[in-house]
């Protein structure tokens, strides 16, 4: 397991997805409810980035096709999307938000 620094705690913002880089993967950091949530930033459908959908009640919408992933356990909610998104353990320390990878 390494933990990666993803982004300043600050830089995030409730209800919209933030872009950051794992080592070689792109992930998706989001915000809910105080809480911090990583997931996979490229949808399992299609080439499309998360982090440009539209983040609500704890669900991301992919910008593509309007399919949705709940951002706490990566599930597939509903077509097209049917293979879950990968989700990353979050850890925030002094500020700074570090993803498992
Ligand atoms: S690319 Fe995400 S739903 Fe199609």
């Amino acid at each position: 397991m390494t933990l990666k620094f993803a982004a300043n705690l600050d830089d995030l913002n409730p209800d919209e997805p933030y872009a950051a880089m794992g080592d070689k993967e792109q992930i998706a950091l989001y915000l809910v409810d105080g809480e911090v949530y990583a997931t996979h930033n490229v949808c399992t459908h299609q080439f499309a980035l998360l982090s440009d959908g539209f983040l609500e009640d704890g669900c991301i919408e992919c910008p593509l096709h309007q399919g949705k992933f709940d951002v706490k356990t990566g599930a597939a909610l509903c077509a097209p999307v049917t293979a879950p998104i990968k989700t990353y353990r979050v850890h925030v320390e002094g500020g700074a938000v570090m993803v498992e990878l």
